[in-house]
């Protein structure tokens, strides 16, 4: 039986954290801001932001919201990011995706001052990551090592493997790994024989997007596997990309759907936010 690890739980942790620091910045007279902007009315995406702007609140951390009409030009949104760049009192900046099919959303990461980018998506904060040297980390990969580390679980010297290459989540995540000594396979679409693969993996990274794509046989016995779909199933509940009810009692430690991976990310865009307002105030 494998052991769970809950997000709910190194969530919380991490953020009573931050609001510690969030207290220790505001006494030295600096204050933690993070400006969201959403174009249009994607339901989803509106429960997203309104999330952020809670978890903001409660950690003490200013936000500012733009919600931008559906018919927002592209120079509209960029002329914004561009005032949100040079405002002193904004230390984050996020633009909430996908955006409406009129806009680019690649131009408009890369109009973010890199040291006000807390989803870390710019091109040069996807480097420095590569590179090992990241001040800002993408938010769900970075939630993914906070998870094994409240668990006292290192990469170093593990079979790492992940499934899925996003530039979200499967890119990232094994630059993460790789860094903290993992040896790291990526797999994807075209990968061959890829259950033979993930068998031999101690850490297991399901980011497929695909509902119950990891199955028991595809798991060695005790590896630690983390699930960062989310989905639901036929009768209408939440799934992961994990078939959860075959692998928990394979693996060593699981990741649920919900409570798991999810809450994280929001905890890691609240450390990127204090992140960069210590950037800014020179603090580090
Ligand atoms: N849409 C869904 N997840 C995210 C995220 O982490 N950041 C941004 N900017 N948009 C999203």
């Amino acid at each position: 039986m494998a052991k769970i690890i809950s997000g709910k739980e190194v969530s919380a942790f991490i953020q009573s954290k931050m609001t510690d620091e969030v207290k220790y910045l505001n006494e030295k007279g600096i204050s933690v801001s993070l400006a969201v902007i959403i174009v249009g009315e994607d339901p989803a995406s509106k429960v997203y932001v309104a999330n952020k702007k809670k978890a903001c609140e409660k950690l003490g951390i200013v936000s500012y919201e733009y919600a931008l009409p559906e018919n927002t030009t592209q120079q509209e949104l960029l002329d914004l990011v561009n005032e949100l760049n040079q405002r002193a009192d904004v230390n984050g900046i996020l633009c909430q995706l996908p955006l409406p099919k009129h806009l680019d959303e690649t131009s408009v990461i890369n109009a973010i001052d890199p040291d006000k980018d807390v989803d870390c998506f710019h091109p040069v904060n996807v480097g420095k990551v590569s590179i090992g040297n990241g001040k800002l980390l993408p938010c769900t990969p970075a939630g993914i090592m906070e998870m094994m580390k409240y668990e006292g679980i290192s990469p170093e010297g593990k079979n790492c493997v992940v499934i899925g290459r996003s530039n979200i989540v499967g890119k990232p995540i094994s630059s993460l790994l790789l860094n903290a000594n993992g040896t790291v396979t990526t797999c994807h679409s075209k990968t061959k024989n890829l259950a033979e693969i993930t068998s031999q993996a101690d850490i297991l990274v399901a980011a497929v997007g695909r509902p119950l794509f990891v199955t028991a046989d595809m798991v060695k016995e005790g590896a630690v596997v983390i699930d960062v779909g989310i989905h639901r199933d036929e009768n209408n509940k939440l799934c992961g990309d994990v078939d959860f009810a075959s692998v928990e009692p394979k693996a060593g430690y699981i990741t649920p759907v919900p409570g798991g991976v999810g809450p994280m990310t929001i905890a890691m865009l609240m450390c990127n936010t204090v992140t960069a307002a210590k950037i800014q105030n020179g603090v580090i």
